[in-house]
């Protein structure tokens, strides 16, 4: 009897290692799904049908590779009403990533939920949650992002404890008291605005920026003032602020907003005025001649409020370093109304910072101050002349004149003055903003592809644009996209980690640093995914959240979720549905991960030329249709 009970047992113990739990497990996390699904109302349909495969088919769900477990569980902006219930989602304990971000959900956080054992990334911001802050947490949490709820009470000490913390979002919530020492995590993100917290701020958490705490009226200690003048006396005459460090704070904190603004035009204007200096300079140096060359205006006539001997003997020299103007420019200036012109700085790139500058006679123009250029001024020549006579097209934004020398290189383009595409996306997003509806959109892409494709075939194979992103799309008078900042890539040393440009580039650029046209129709290919989706490419490189653009917009239509990719802007306008599958089909191949699988820009031309043309026999103009409810697919 003991025997056959030792081999029961000892069977038992084979068929588990046979066997693992996996079945069951998947099983449990299945159940736990549904449960969860069964008691939380969402008003988007998530087609987890009890009879097809977890791993396969239900939205939001991802298993691991042998497809035994539940790991992922995302479900941003389907919904989510009510509560989460305990029991439910805390059951998953195989899962990693929990994004039920951009919700209703509302009440408590179950803390089974933040205590999943396996759990590193958690993402309920913009909910309703209320309460506290759970105190029991994965000791993996790599991301917390509880911001924009309603949590209450203090942040939970134990969170010092999570050795593995890199990104803690708590912005927007009602949380009080004092902030735990984190400095034994390995925060490198932290947000803690607009709560109600207060005391000093931890040593270890002094090195953030006071973005990171500000909204707090309570907390003090830098990055924020100093503890001592927290509550300062009422102001009166006498009072004086200690000198030294809180002086040079407490001055700061006067500035108004107009004052800052000055002191912006004010900064710009001076730093133009050092490129003038150092151009001065420049003219006295000696450099060759290239074809092409415009003569500088002599300075007799003495204009100017500029002491004539900057200029006096640089005359002469400035005839060979002067402004090279391309064929065809209708501008007349030279290098010394440049100068004069006033300036601001309109943005600063991974290539240089471009600057407004207003000429008299009212001509305005962008030049742009390079950096980091790698090439010699033959080559540099050479590569100007070719994005000069290439840049000749309405969706262009052309190339007028440079100017180099051993220490300066200007650019000078049209100034363009409809704002760029990024900022029509992604500007003000929210009360207020107009959108941009989707007829501009089509006629914008069209336009930028236009000029690429014309970049792609004067410029021959080897001429790559190289920096297509939507901030390089400008909006012409007519609201035509203009491609702009072409043909820069081979002069620059542009370090791969600058952030901007970064989703945008093709995975074998990011490989191999190598730009060809297919690379290009690969970052274009990213601008129409961000004109349909609004979403930038990379939102934020903490949030382990939004993965690139491509990648994902590949999992959500993959899910069979494609309503879910389109900018809920987009949703207002009616009868558009086929038109903008159509164009995120031509999207998706353009973002192809093997180049040859993409379509060349002239290819692509034709494809959104088509979804127009069926457009206009089909159907009347989206702006005639527009619906006053926009709130339908609201999240
Ligand atoms: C969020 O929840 C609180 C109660 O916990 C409620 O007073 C508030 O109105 C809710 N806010 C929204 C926007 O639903
Ligand atoms: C956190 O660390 C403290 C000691 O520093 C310990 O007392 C506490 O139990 C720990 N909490 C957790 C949840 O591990
Ligand atoms: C923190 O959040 C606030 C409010 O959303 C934002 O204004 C601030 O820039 C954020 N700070 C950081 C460091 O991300």
């Amino acid at each position: 009897m003991k025997f056959f009970r030792a081999s029961v047992i000892h069977l038992f113990i084979i068929l588990t290692i046979i066997f693992p739990f996996a079945i069951s497990d998947l099983k449990s996390d299945k159940q736990a799904l549904l449960d969860f699904a069964a008691v939380v109302p969402h008003s988007r349909k998530l087609n987890w049908n009890p009879a097809s495969l977890v791993c396969k088919s239900w939205v939001g769900v991802t298993c691991n590779s042998n497809d035994t477990r539940v790991v992922e569980l995302r479900l941003p902006g389907v919904g989510l009403l009510g509560h989460v219930p305990p029991n439910t989602l805390g059951k998953l304990d195989a899962l990693n990533t929990l994004s039920l971000r951009s919700n209703v959900l509302e009440g408590d956080l179950p803390s089974d939920v933040t205590s999943l054992p396996s759990l590193q990334n958690l993402f309920l911001q913009h909910n309703n949650f209320s309460g506290g802050v759970p105190t029991s947490f994965s000791l993996k949490l790599n991301v917390l992002d509880l911001s924009f709820n309603s949590f209450t009470g203090n942040i939970p000490q134990t969170i010092a404890n999570l050795t593995q913390l890199t990104g803690l979002s708590l912005q927007n919530n009602a949380l009080s008291g004092p902030i735990p020492d984190l400095n034994h995590t390995r925060i490198k993100h932290l947000n803690l605005s607009y709560n109600h917290l207060n005391g000093s701020i931890p040593v270890s958490l002094q090195k953030f920026p006071n973005s990171s705490f500000i909204g707090n009226s309570l907390l003090c200690g830098p990055p924020l003032n100093p503890c001592s003048i927290v509550l300062p006396p009422p102001p009166s005459p006498a009072y004086t602020p200690p000198p030294a460090t809180s002086h040079k704070r407490s001055s700061k904190l006067k500035l108004t907003m107009g004052a800052i603004i000055a002191i912006a035009v004010g900064g710009s204007a001076v730093l133009f005025l050092v490129v003038l200096i150092v151009f001065c300079c420049c003219l006295k140096k000696k450099d060759n001649e290239g074809p092409g060359v415009l003569k500088g205006k002599a300075v007799s006539s003495g204009r100017g409020e500029k002491p004539k001997e900057d200029f006096g003997s640089g005359v002469q020299e400035s005839e060979k370093n002067k402004l090279v103007f391309f064929e065809g420019c209708s501008y007349n200036f030279d290098l010394e109304d440049l100068l004069r012109a006033s300036a601001e700085v309109l943005g600063k790139g991974s290539y240089g910072t471009a600057y407004k500058a207003v000429l008299e006679e009212s001509t305005t123009v962008v030049v742009k101050r390079l950096k980091e250029v790698v090439v010699g001024k033959r080559d540099f020549e050479q590569q100007m002349e070719i994005a000069g006579r290439v840049g000749q097209h309405p969706n262009v934004v052309p190339l007028r004149a440079y100017y180099y020398s051993k220490d300066e290189r200007l650019l000078v383009y049209d100034y363009i003055p409809g704002g760029s595409l990024s900022t029509l996306l992604h500007a003000n997003r929210g009360a207020g903003r107009t959108p941009l509806d989707w007829d501009s959109r089509v006629k914008i892409a069209l336009g930028t592809a236009r000029g690429i494709s014309h970049l792609h075939s004067a410029g021959g194979p080897k001429f790559t644009h190289g920096n297509i992103k939507s901030s390089n799309v400008l909006l012409s008078q007519d609201h035509d996209g203009c491609i702009s900042d072409f043909g820069l890539t081979p002069l620059m040393n542009v370090p791969a980690s600058s952030s901007r440009s970064a989703g945008y580039r093709a995975p074998e650029v990011i490989e191999t640093s190598k730009h060809s046209h297919k690379s290009d129709v690969y970052s274009f290919g990213v601008i129409l995914l961000e004109m349909l989706t609004g979403k930038a490419p990379i939102q934020s490189p903490r949030r382990d959240d939004m993965v690139d653009l491509p990648r994902w917009v590949q999992s959500v239509v993959r899910e069979e979720w494609t309503a879910e990719v389109f900018d809920v802007e987009l949703m207002r306008y009616q009868n558009i549905e086929e038109e903008m599958v159509q164009m995120l089909q031509i999207g998706m191949t353009c973002v192809a991960k093997v180049p040859d699988m993409r379509p060349n820009m002239e290819e692509v031309v034709r494809m959104i030329e088509e979804i127009r043309q069926s457009d206009s026999e089909n159907r009347p103009s989206s702006e005639g249709n527009k619906s006053k409810d926009s709130n339908v697919h609201t999240p």
